[in-house]
């Protein structure tokens, strides 16, 4: 399989075990940093990772920090990202069979790296199910902020304004495939 893999500081030492462990099993891999335990910002690594997944240039990602929380969180802000946090095997293996994720996340500093590298493998073993589960991972993937939407017709610059305080969100909903286009420009305030 070919995996792209990404850290921050705080997940840097599980990441270089994570490679020795995709090396020794056949795995292909590329290492989008960061490459030493100076301090970072997670999503400086989680964002090219998951673009690259989602792209398709990966079969799949894996990404650590200090809890696996922060780069979870930005992960799955890439569209078609199904990033997954997963400290034991169970989840390890549901999150492949239910939620076909496609980016695994731990954090090195809650779990070691025994536990660690028996997730990795079931992980990357395990494969989605299909099924009843394939309609509610269709739903999950139109899930798409109003911004990415097209619901705003300048998200730079709205976004600018939020962060200007000259904007805000009045209503911010997820939709789901065929819902909610009636509802433009009713669940968003471009001024305050
Ligand atoms: C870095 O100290 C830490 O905050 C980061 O690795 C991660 O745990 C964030 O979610």
């Amino acid at each position: 399989m070919k995996i792209a893999i990404g850290c921050d500081h705080g997940g840097f030492e599980l990441k270089e075990a994570v490679k020795k462990f995709l090396a020794e099993n056949g795995h292909e891999y590329q290492d989008f940093g960061t490459h030493d335990t100076q301090s970072c910002d997670y999503p400086d690594i989680a964002v090219p990772v998951a673009k690259a997944v989602a792209a398709g240039e990966f079969d799949r990602g894996i990404l650590i920090c200090g809890t696996g929380i922060g780069i979870g969180i930005a992960a799955n802000k890439v569209a078609g990202i199904r990033a997954a946090l997963c400290h034991d095997t169970f989840s390890a293996h549901a999150s492949r069979e239910h939620n076909n994720a496609n980016v695994l996340t731990m954090g090195q500093r809650v779990i070691g790296q025994g536990l660690a590298l028996d997730i990795v493998n079931i992980w990357l073993n395990t494969e989605f199910e299909g099924g009843r589960h394939e309609g509610r991972v269709n739903k999950l993937m139109a899930q798409r902020c109003l911004l990415e939407q097209g619901f705003v017709k300048n998200p730079d610059q709205t976004i600018a304004d939020i962060i200007a305080g000259k904007a805000e969100i009045v209503k911010f909903e997820r939709y789901v495939l065929g819902e909610g286009l009636e509802k433009r420009n009713e669940n968003f305030a471009d001024e305050v």
